[in-house]
């Protein structure tokens, strides 16, 4: 009998993914606040902050694992509308952690490399102190704070880049629609990261859920990248000779929230865990462009 999982989030960047490549060997649900046609996967439609609903199709779903990918995640919005961040980031993954844990559901949550404050010399491992500078990395940083008191929990600190499955862009696919269209692009030189492709920290998951790891682990891409490299990468890999990249610094934009300027992280406490290689941000784009060329055929 296949293991049954349920996405919170599903119809979003991490969840679609997650849901795509979990239905080899999972029976998959979810909920979302969208609706979007989901090629097999039937999910529910409703806000998860209604506590009776979200208990009531918990009871009835009777997942063994769950998946929380649902959060606000602009982090300019997050840092206008805290009270509501705090609602959907922390308090819904609070009430999760309290049903994972009295009805024996193993809980996956998916956190975010802006819980450090970017000033170490070096990559972040599970190990550094964590220090918020924003309403959103808060937020998200009490959300573990949550899960960790949660039996056999699992939480995994990422960056992820990819194909949206609803109307919206993400970061990779920002750089090259705008790259495409032949505009002119300032990116960070001053911010650096470790972006995981969704399709492999999907994989990742997948493995984490048949071997039962549990604890905090940094789920994202090998080695850490500038924003502008990483966007020239990505330029590199697509051709669009006409799109200009110009390196910028991030102090050039009057951000409301505060950001951390390094946050690359290390993954080597995962892959020695899973025994597996993640890729460098660079060569996962090798993969992005094929996965963005075959949506495009659809
Ligand atoms: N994107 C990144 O680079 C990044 C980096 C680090 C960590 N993360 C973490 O990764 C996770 C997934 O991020 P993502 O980029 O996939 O986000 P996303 O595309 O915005 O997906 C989240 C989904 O959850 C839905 N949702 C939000 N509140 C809900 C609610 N109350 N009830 C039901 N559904 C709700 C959203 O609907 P609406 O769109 O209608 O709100 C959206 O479809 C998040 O936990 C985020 O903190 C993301």
């Amino acid at each position: 009998m296949k293991k049954k999982v349920y996405i919170t989030g599903i119809a979003g960047l991490l969840g679609g993914g997650i849901a795509e490549s979990l239905q080899k060997d999972f029976m998959v649900t979810g909920a979302d606040l969208v609706k979007i046609d989901m090629r097999g996967v039937a999910y529910d439609v409703f806000d998860l902050c209604d506590r009776q609903a979200l208990l009531d199709r918990i009871e009835r779903t009777k997942p063994q694992v769950l998946v929380h990918t649902a959060a606000m995640v602009n982090v300019e919005q997050c840092e206008a509308e805290p009270e509501k961040t705090y609602r959907v980031n922390t308090e819904l993954t609070e009430t999760l952690a309290q049903i994972c844990a009295e009805k024996n559901i193993k809980m996956i949550y998916i956190s975010t490399d802006s819980v450090f404050d970017g000033e170490k010399k070096g990559m972040y491992t599970e190990e550094d102190a964590v220090n918020p500078l924003n309403v959103y990395a808060k937020s998200k940083y009490d959300g573990e704070l949550a899960v960790s008191r949660c039996p056999h929990s699992l939480i995994l600190r990422t960056n992820i880049y990819g194909i949206n499955l609803q109307d919206k862009k993400s970061f990779g696919e920002w750089i090259v629609d705008s790259l495409r269209e032949e505009k002119e692009l300032f990116m960070f030189n001053d911010i650096f990261f470790s972006p995981i492709l969704v399709s492999d920290l999907a994989e990742i998951i997948s493995l984490c859920i048949k071997r039962e790891l549990s604890g905090l682990y940094h789920a994202c891409g090998t080695g850490s990248v500038s924003k502008y490299e990483f966007g020239m990468e990505v330029k590199k890999e697509f051709g669009y000779v006409n799109g200009v990249i110009r390196q910028a610094l991030s102090q050039s934009m009057n951000f409301k929230a505060k950001r951390p300027k390094n946050m690359g992280m290390s993954n080597e406490k995962i892959r020695k865990a899973l025994g597996i290689d993640i890729r460098t941000p660079k060569e996962s784009v090798v993969e992005f462009h094929r996965r963005y060329l075959e949506k495009s055929e659809v």
